[in-house]
């Protein structure tokens, strides 16, 4: 029985560091406020040379390099991303053909913050099919284009980077189980627009141009709860309780909501790894990016059982099991 696994991490973040004090010069807003409601004290905004793609070639680059591979040997890059610097074609067309993976199909696909989880799903039918498949997974977003900066309420929240793994097979170790749920009927608790229709049919006057557009409060309640039940949900499958896990990679939106989780989850927080103070909320890169840091770390070794959860736009949430 093959196992799909993470063979190398990598990650890359924009040079530019935006911290609160300079939020407070932009919004109504103070660095008290920022670091007691959500834990963020630094987030890192994309420059020139820092397109989504471009994040997203650096760490997948680092990704191989982890992984003693080349890119040419890759079967498939798969970009998780809600920011692609472009519509069409997909950020991953672009990651193919900057890192030179010529022998690899590309696609993006978009569930907001879960994306990732999403991503690594895939890649493990992919593998089941086919274990000979060599597979690239990225997070990369590049949400500083997308956030409203004269909104306090969103603004000081998220920020940019780029995550990557390589999924491979493996008979000893990899993804033990996953399980993802989605619930469109609440999509207008977070949203972000596109940008208007040049069909004056499909116009929609309502639209308020292509920000995230958030409410904090319901967010918060809901992404507590859902993580709780998607990870409860798949350690009884498992027959796993949470003491036999020994690290948490949550999605990392802020520290409060963590928080939550580990009360409700009954976890120590030596076993929850957490950034969110120096990146922010990079949604779809922000459990690769945790996962590349936990490594450099030395956080996780072979044969530890990992547990990745996450929520996000659409709303969509999740949790996966694997064997480092
Ligand atoms: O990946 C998933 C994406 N999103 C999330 O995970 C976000 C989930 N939600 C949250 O993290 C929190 O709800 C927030 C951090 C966004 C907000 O924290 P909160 O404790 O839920 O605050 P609130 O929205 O209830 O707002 C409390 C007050 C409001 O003022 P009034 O109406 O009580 O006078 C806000 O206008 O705080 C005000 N406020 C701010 N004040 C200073 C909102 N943003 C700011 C700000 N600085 N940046």
């Amino acid at each position: 029985m093959h196992k799909a696994y993470i063979s190398g991490t990598g990650s890359c973040l924009p040079e530019r560091v935006l911290t609160n004090n300079e939020l407070e010069q932009m919004v109504e807003t103070s660095d008290e406020w920022i670091t007691s409601r959500t834990g963020i004290q630094t987030r890192r905004i994309s420059g020139a040379g820092e397109q989504n793609y471009q994040l997203a070639a650096r760490a997948a680059e680092k990704a191989l390099a982890a992984a003693g591979l080349e890119a040419q040997e890759l079967d498939l890059v798969l970009v998780a991303t809600l920011s692609p610097h472009m519509i069409m074609p997909s950020c991953a067309c672009f990651v193919q053909a900057e890192i030179g993976a010529a022998n690899a199909f590309a696609f993006d696909l978009n569930a907001a913050c879960s994306g990732f989880l999403y991503g690594l799903d895939m890649a493990e039918k992919y593998i089941a099919s086919r274990p000979e498949m060599k597979i690239l997974v990225i997070g990369s977003e590049t949400l500083s284009c997308r956030v409203n900066w004269e909104d306090r309420n969103t603004c000081i929240l998220f920020g940019d980077g780029a995550g990557a793994c390589i999924v491979e097979s493996s008979s000893a170790r990899g993804i033990v189980d996953s399980t993802l749920h989605a619930d469109g009927n609440l999509w207008n608790l977070l949203y972000m627009d596109s940008p208007a229709s040049r069909n004056p049919d499909l116009l929609d006057k309502d639209r308020q141009g292509c920000y995230i557009q958030m409410s904090g409060r319901d967010v918060f309640k809901y992404a507590v709860r859902a993580m709780e039940d998607a990870v409860t949900r798949l350690l009884k499958r498992q027959n796993l309780a949470i003491n036999d896990v020994c690290l948490l990679i949550p999605h990392q939106a802020n520290v409060r909501i963590l928080g939550k989780l580990m009360e409700r989850l009954g976890i120590e927080q030596e076993k929850v790894f957490i950034n969110v103070n120096k990146y922010g909320n990079t949604s779809a890169a922000s459990i690769p990016i945790a996962l590349d840091e936990a490594c450099q770390e030395g956080r996780v070794q072979q044969g530890d059982l990992v547990l990745l959860c996450s929520f996000g736009g659409g709303f969509t949430w999740g949790s996966m099991l694997l064997y480092w």
